[in-house]
């Protein structure tokens, strides 16, 4: 049994710098048609130089032509309305980090009162520009997200031009705000599809599926599933593939984040198959994103074939999810 996918695309993506990104790149290249690429780089993505630099250093390193990165800025309170004009035409959306919440996010927003945010945020729902949110807050690490909703619902309400969009959601709440408020959307990742905290530390602990946000509970993770399998049109899939390197991983302070890019589109066939949903794939990597963020990706067409796929030990110093498993569908051909 075939299927093909037109033009993947990967709406949430850690591709990092220097050596990473080399290794990094063309694995997401090979089989994506575009992505929205994260800036918590060190320092964080917040000039247009920077952004600039860092495309050229991404359009080298993939290795593969038809594969463009959309590119976000790390989003600060201070910008101005002039700054955010200019920069318009480069970007795709801005991000936003919660100070500390994760990786390389110490400069992220501290004060989230609204008279704070405001301003950028003004400027953005003016502009066209997408808001794109790790939305977490600092408290217990099950109900971070949870306790979240309420500030993206201040937001959405006040702003109800700007499109927000709830990155890598893992709770049945986030599900639930989709529906509540026409300008929220959502970006789903591989992994918290397929685990739950169980899988992550239920046994022996498990390094490489520790990732923020950590993922849930079984109803959760099926709330997710629900609105994924049908290809809700407000959510798109979003790897929030975030490679470290091994020994950042299987360390005693293990850094967060699951590398999912060389494998996502495989093991995204087999658990749509597995429900009987491999007619909603193509809507949940590609078109609903399109629309969402208004994109015409490059053309590319990826072929996966139900046949056994033997998921390598690592990308270089880099450890994937399903290590050394066989997973029931491949990518065979790109055209
Ligand atoms: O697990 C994660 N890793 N979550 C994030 O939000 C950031 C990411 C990273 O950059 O490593
Ligand atoms: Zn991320």
């Amino acid at each position: 049994m075939k299927i093909k996918i037109d033009s993947p695309l990967d709406m949430h993506l850690h591709l990092r710098d220097e050596d990473m990104l080399k290794v990094v790149a063309p694995l997401s290249a090979q089989t994506f048609s575009g992505a929205l690429v994260m800036p918590n780089l060190i320092p964080p993505i917040t000039t247009k130089e920077q952004l600039l630099d860092y495309k050229n250093r991404i359009e080298e390193a993939k290795k593969y032509n038809n594969f463009k990165p959309y590119m976000t800025l790390f989003f600060k309170s201070d910008y101005t309305y002039e700054f955010l004009k200019e920069i318009k035409k480069d970007i795709l959306a801005i991000k936003l980090y919660p100070a500390g919440i994760t990786t390389n996010s110490e400069d992220g927003v501290a004060n989230f009162s609204i008279d704070v945010l405001s301003p950028v945020l003004e400027a953005m729902s003016e502009l066209g520009i997408v808001l794109s949110v790790h939305g977490e807050t600092n408290g217990f690490v099950m109900d971070r997200e949870a306790e979240f909703i309420p500030i993206y619902e201040k937001i959405a309400k006040r702003f109800p031009k700007l499109k927000i969009v709830m990155e890598h959601i893992t709770t049945k709440e986030a599900v639930k705000a989709l529906d509540e408020y026409e300008n929220l959307y959502a970006t789903i990742t591989l992994h918290h599809l397929y685990i739950t905290l169980d899988d992550v530390a239920g046994g022996l602990l498990r390094p490489h599926l520790f990732c923020k946000p950590i993922a849930k509970r079984p109803e959760d993770r099926m709330a997710l599933r629900k609105v994924a399998f049908m290809a809700h049109p407000k959510v798109m899939f979003g790897s929030d593939s975030a490679p470290h390197p091994r020994y950042k991983k299987e360390a005693p302070g293990c850094a967060a984040g699951v590398f999912s890019a060389p494998v996502a589109l495989a093991a995204l066939a087999q658990i749509f198959d597995e429900a009987d949903a491999l007619e909603s794939l193509q809507k949940f990597v590609s078109q609903n994103a399109q629309k969402i963020y208004n994109i015409t990706p490059p053309r590319k067409e990826v072929v996966l074939e139900k046949e056994e796929f033997l998921v390598p030990s690592s990308y270089e110093n880099v450890v994937p999810i399903f290590a050394n498993e066989t997973l029931r569908w491949k990518v065979v051909d790109v055209l």
